[in-house]
């Protein structure tokens, strides 16, 4: 394993916040109508991977997506609303906050429909793992969001270390 480059940047978390707006097309529905899972875990990607992008100023990759409540369906013809900002910067990693809304273009209404967390590494043209610049959160919500982050990261080594550690298990190789 290379060590990874450093960067001695420092950046707020306005620096990252990145959005994106999607209308809801036949293509991207259930038989329902609704939009489908899988697409709204792309826009997810997509939108987080921006603030990443942002943070980092390198190419990133997709480390983890904490698990998605899909809170209420998204219909055809919908307008689905991505926001994103870095939530904390480890070393070459970086939490992501990801809310999406949906809006609903006759009535204008609007409702919160999903929200998740992902983790993306920065890395160079050759996939080596950079070192990200440091986030400084600001705001009491961008500090509540920092300290939140730190306990998830916790949560998911444990998590990933018992997913290892069972699914080795299962393969009768433990
Ligand atoms: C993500 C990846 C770069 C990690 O590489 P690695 O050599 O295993 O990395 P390390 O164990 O040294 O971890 C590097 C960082 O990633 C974090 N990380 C690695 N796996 C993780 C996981 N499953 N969940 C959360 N964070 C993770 C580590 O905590 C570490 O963070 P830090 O440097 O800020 O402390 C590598 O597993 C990879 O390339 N995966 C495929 C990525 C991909 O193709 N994504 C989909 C398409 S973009």
């Amino acid at each position: 394993m290379t060590e990874p480059q450093s960067n001695p940047l420092v950046r707020t978390v306005a620096s990252t916040q990145s959005e994106m707006t999607e209308i809801v097309l036949p293509n991207d529905t259930n038989t329902l109508g609704n939009l489908l899972g899988g697409r709204l875990m792309h826009f997810i990607d997509l939108t987080g991977a921006m603030a990443a992008y942002r943070h980092a100023r390198t190419p990133v990759v997709t480390a983890a997506m904490d698990h998605i409540d899909f809170i209420r369906p998204v219909h055809l013809g919908d307008l689905v609303t991505l926001k994103s900002s870095v939530n904390r910067a480890f070393t070459t990693s970086m939490e992501v906050g990801v809310k999406v809304w949906a809006e609903n273009t006759r009535t204008g209404s609007i409702a919160h429909v999903a929200s998740a967390y992902l983790v993306f590494v920065a890395v160079d043209e050759h996939g080596r793992k950079q070192n990200v610049p440091q986030l400084q959160p600001e705001t009491p919500d961008e500090i509540r969001r920092h300290q939140d982050a730190l306990r998830r990261r916790e949560y998911r080594e444990k998590e990933y270390a018992r997913r290892r550690d069972g699914s080795l298990a299962t393969h009768g190789l433990s």
